[in-house]
């Protein structure tokens, strides 16, 4: 198992993604209620909450999938949340990302799920004219990356769920994105694979400087990547701070999720 490569951060240089104060509700509910964060080039940020506590919802209003109800969200120092959609492309070509239920076409094959990221994706002007040699190996590496080489072929419906999710997890990564927002890539993966896909999060990261924001609920996997934890309870951020701040935290909400008790100050609603 490896361990945690020393953060590359400068906390003196600009943030790549500055979220401030950002608000979301819907149908009357308060989702997100003043959550600031910023994130640096090359940091990662792990994101944790309960079950419904706005990760996902955090990680596409930074997508510019939805539109907070107030607060900004500068990418590059650029407030993305007012941009029409027109505009919003632009942003989004500098992203990846790796949906929470790994959104594949069911009717393409792997190859082509993949190469539609390239090709179709956000960078499609720039990637439209790609040989399809390029295009064939740069999909083959791609695979061999999140370690499923040469199952170009096979259909989603032939996969099972983490192959699915590696292969959401390629499509995300082809277009050599600035800027990754992972929505919990390894929940349900083996352990084993799990740790690969945190391998691939940091290589990822040490490759391109990319900057990455990863939903997760794998304390162990969060330990081992995060530069910075962030805990989302009750529409703010509880704590923000290093995987050792966050472990030392004496905070009883803070120590009660990551230690899984069942006792505590954090009230689950059983529906
Ligand atoms: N478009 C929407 N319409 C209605 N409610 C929504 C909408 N989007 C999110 N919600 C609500 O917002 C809350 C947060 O949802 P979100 O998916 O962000 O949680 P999460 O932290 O990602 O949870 P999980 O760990 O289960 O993935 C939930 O109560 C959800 O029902
Ligand atoms: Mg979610």
């Amino acid at each position: 198992m490896a361990f945690r490569t020393p953060s590359l951060v400068d906390e003196t240089i600009a943030p790549k993604i500055d979220i401030r104060d950002l608000h979301f509700a819907v149908e009357g509910q308060q989702i997100l209620a003043g959550v600031s964060v910023a994130v640096r080039p090359g940091e990662i940020l792990c994101v944790m909450g309960l079950s419904g506590a706005g990760k996902s919802t955090l990680t596409r209003c930074v997508a510019g999938l939805i539109k907070p109800t107030s607060g900004q969200i500068l990418v590059d120092g650029e407030d993305i949340a007012p941009l029409p959609e027109n505009e919003l492309a632009r942003v989004r070509a500098k992203m990846g990302v790796v949906f929470q239920y790994a959104a594949l076409f069911d009717s393409m094959n792997v190859f082509e799920n993949i190469a539609f990221g390239i090709t179709r994706g956000p960078r499609r002007e720039e990637n439209k004219r790609m040989a399809r040699i390029t295009l064939i190996r740069r999909v083959a590496e791609l695979l061999h990356a999140v370690g499923l080489p040469g199952i170009e072929k096979k259909l989603p419906s032939e996969l099972s769920g983490g192959m699915r999710r590696r292969v959401g997890l390629a499509r995300a990564l082809a277009t050599d994105p600035e800027i990754v927002l992972y929505d919990e890539p390894t929940s349900g993966l083996d352990p084993v694979t799990a740790a690969s896909i945190d391998e691939l999060i940091l290589s990822t990261r040490d490759r391109n400087r990319v900057t990455s924001i990863v939903v997760s609920h794998d304390m162990g996997s969060i330990y081992r990547i995060a530069d910075k934890i962030l805990l989302l309870y009750e529409g703010h951020v509880q704590i923000l701070g290093t995987p050792d701040e966050v472990r030392r935290s004496e905070d009883p909400v803070v120590s009660q999720f990551i230690h899984g008790e069942i006792n505590g100050p954090i009230q689950v609603r059983r529906r």
